[in-house]
């Protein structure tokens, strides 16, 4: 963490600014110390990252374990396929026409937060462009052990801070960035609604909270998501991922079917359409979320699966509730983009 970020930070239970106390420097650079607060409590530094993760609350706590043990295995979500996918898939569903016209809208800001950065897999889809020039301060906050996976991706751009903190104690002043990326955190959290709120206290006047969150499917898919949550829930996580193996290869042969069904009818009961459905994406809309995409090798497809069924906190939400939460955090939607998977809002707060 370099110096001159102390500015920006503040006590995550009252607001007021932090006196840093440095136990290990490199020149303005500080490795190892504490941030203390006016009441004593001491933050501490460590590898550069200041830590200010509070919580006690046990399904958090293993959510952001979870997340801390997916990032780590850095070969199962950063290849060329996995980013090319990615990309197309957040340039239309946030409506940027083009990767360079995704830079500039970052690269416009003074300070952009990605809440929930995770390893940074996201927004290295867009730091690591050329385009990228590092006007804009970008700070990346993870609660999880990723944010370290983050500094070791992604410290090497200039103009770069990584903070370990919640979102719903987020360490710094009202109003401090134009710009708010969360690309698929908030549900993760105890509450969508109180994380969307949040987020909105930190932003400016006249700033822009990109996030995306789940979707509530049909009564079959929820009831199986809730169950297969529940089945793995006492496992490790190195025994998660291997019962997510199995889930994994599931998927694989259903989507090699490559076989089409034409309903001619609604199952309004199950919330299925009628119309001309693929076997194996009509199984997992509709009765299991059993992914699998042949562009990617068989562990990447395993991580996908162990993100959605491995976190406690998962919630799915309806559009008439982001919408409903988004007004009460004074947000003005400017583009509410509906997936089968979920909400993708760019929103702004008015000036
Ligand atoms: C699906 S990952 C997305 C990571 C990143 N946004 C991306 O798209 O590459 C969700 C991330 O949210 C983080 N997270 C969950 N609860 C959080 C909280 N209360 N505060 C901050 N981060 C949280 C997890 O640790 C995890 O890294």
């Amino acid at each position: 963490m370099h110096r001159n970020f102390l500015d920006i930070l503040a006590d995550p239970i009252d607001l007021y600014p932090l006196r840093l106390e440095i136990n290990e420097r490199r020149d303005d650079e500080i490795l190892e110390g504490f941030l203390k607060a006016r009441n004593g409590t001491g933050y501490a530094v460590r590898r550069g990252i200041p830590r200010f993760v509070l919580t006690q609350d046990e399904a958090q706590l293993q959510t952001s374990k979870a997340f801390g043990f997916k990032w780590g295995k850095l070969d199962t979500y950063d290849s060329p396929a996995a980013k090319a996918n990615a990309t197309s898939w957040m340039l239309d569903k946030y409506g940027f026409e083009s990767l360079r016209a995704w830079v500039s809208h970052f690269g416009s800001k003074d300070c952009v937060l990605d809440l929930g950065c995770g390893s940074g897999f996201s927004s290295s889809l867009w730091l690591n462009c050329k385009e990228w020039t590092s006007n804009t301060t970008w700070v990346g906050v993870d609660i999880s052990s990723a944010i370290d996976v983050a500094q070791d991706r992604l410290g090497h751009i200039p103009n770069t801070l990584f903070i370990q903190a919640d979102a719903l104690q987020l360490p710094f002043p009202d109003a401090s960035f134009d710009g708010i990326f969360s690309e698929g955190v908030l549900h993760h959290t105890p509450s969508t609604r109180r994380a969307i709120l949040s987020a909105s206290r930190v932003l400016k006047a006249g700033g822009e909270f990109d996030f995306y969150v789940y979707r509530r499917k049909g009564p079959v898919r929820e009831f199986t998501d809730d169950y297969i949550r529940q089945g793995i829930s006492s496992m490790s996580d190195e025994d998660a991922w291997e019962t997510m193996r199995s889930l994994t290869s599931l998927a694989r042969e259903l989507a090699q079917l490559r076989t089409r069904i034409r309903l001619q009818h609604d199952v309004p009961l199950l919330g299925i359409e009628a119309g001309d459905h693929d076997v194996h994406r009509l199984i997992y809309w509709n009765l299991a979320k059993l992914y699998w995409n042949d562009t990617l090798s068989f562990e990447e497809n395993v991580h996908v699966n162990f993100d959605w069924y491995r976190p406690k906190y998962a919630h799915r939400q309806t559009a008439e509730q982001v919408k409903e939460w988004c007004n009460e955090a004074q947000l003005t939607i400017s583009r509410f983009h509906e997936q089968n998977s979920g909400f993708s809002v760019r929103a702004l707060k008015p000036r």
